[in-house]
């Protein structure tokens, strides 16, 4: 039996078990992955024992996915770029960990997008957190020309640019009008909205009209921002799929089997989130 799990603190309503146990049922492999809550002091524990507990990997979910690189012994050069990560597994007994959050957002637009390309285009991001920097990453991989990134709090977004060079773009969140006719993909990372009351005041009047408009953010699945985006008659990508998608690449490294990313297997964890979801 092959084991893995997500560790998190709580962990209580991760959907990462409902997307793993599906596709071990579906390839016919025998393993198992399951929740395990891990509280910030028992964490540097589990993660140096992970050889020892009878796991080949594990993900890592909130709060602990920037603190774990420290108990990682090698970490690849995602992970370092991003200082966070999401995905341990095991090579010759010792730990390695990756960020495939970046991934799993690039390929989610793609799923949905299929004509979309990456390559020579300009995109605005919305805030300045650990999601963001994944995303930033992965695009500037995938050839994003320019990548303007706005955040409420100047300072994290300067940093962010500072690390990623003159490609990336910082600005204040109220300065968007600038950035939106030349921006083509348009992403929020923010909690705006989902975490606290607030909504976001994005001028999507001034947006580029063949722009896409996506959130990493999938509770509920249409969020406030996208919600505004399409009564702007934007095409939106939820942040549903990016969880599905950011899956794939742990699953093949723990279980030896690429899975893949289904209209069914959308439609059973979205209903897991909304009962009355409709594909
Ligand atoms: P992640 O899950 O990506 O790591 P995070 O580190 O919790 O996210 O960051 C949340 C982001 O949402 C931040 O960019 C935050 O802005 P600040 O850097 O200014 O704190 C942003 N955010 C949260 N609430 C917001 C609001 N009401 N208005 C604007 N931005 C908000």
């Amino acid at each position: 039996m092959i084991k893995a799990c997500v560790i998190g603190y709580p962990i209580k309503h991760s959907r990462s078990p409902l997307i793993h146990n599906h596709w071990l049922r579906e390839l016919g492999i025998h393993g198992s992955y399951e929740r395990r809550e891990v509280p910030p002091n028992a964490l540097e524990d589990f993660l140096t024992h992970l050889p020892v507990e009878g796991l080949v990997g594990c993900n890592v979910t909130l709060p602990h996915k920037e603190t774990a690189c420290r108990y990682i012994a090698h970490l690849d050069d995602r992970a370092r770029l991003t200082g966070s990560i999401n995905t341990v597994y095991l090579r010759q007994g010792e730990t390695w960990a990756t960020s495939t959050d970046g991934e799993g957002f690039a390929e989610n637009i793609l799923w949905r997008m299929p004509g979309y390309r990456f390559g020579g285009n300009t995109a605005t991001v919305l805030g300045a957190g650990g999601s963001s920097r994944a995303i930033i990453d992965e695009l500037l991989r995938r050839g994003m020309r320019q990548i303007f990134l706005a955040n409420r709090t100047m300072e994290k977004a300067e940093a962010i640019a500072g690390v990623f060079g003159r490609d990336v773009v910082p600005l204040p969140l109220s300065d968007l009008d600038t950035c939106f006719p030349e921006t083509n993909l348009l992403v929020n990372t923010t909690s705006a909205g989902i975490a606290n009351d607030a909504r976001l005041h994005v001028p999507f009047a001034r947006l580029h009209k063949g722009a896409i408009v996506a959130d990493v953010n999938y509770v509920p699945l249409i969020t406030p921002f996208l919600c505004d985006a399409q009564a702007c008659g934007y095409p939106v990508v939820t942040g549903l799929g990016m969880l599905l998608h950011q899956a794939v690449t742990g699953f093949s490294l723990w279980f030896g089997q690429r899975p893949k990313v289904t209209e069914d297997l959308h439609t059973m964890i979205a209903r897991d989130i909304n009962p009355g979801y409709q594909p």
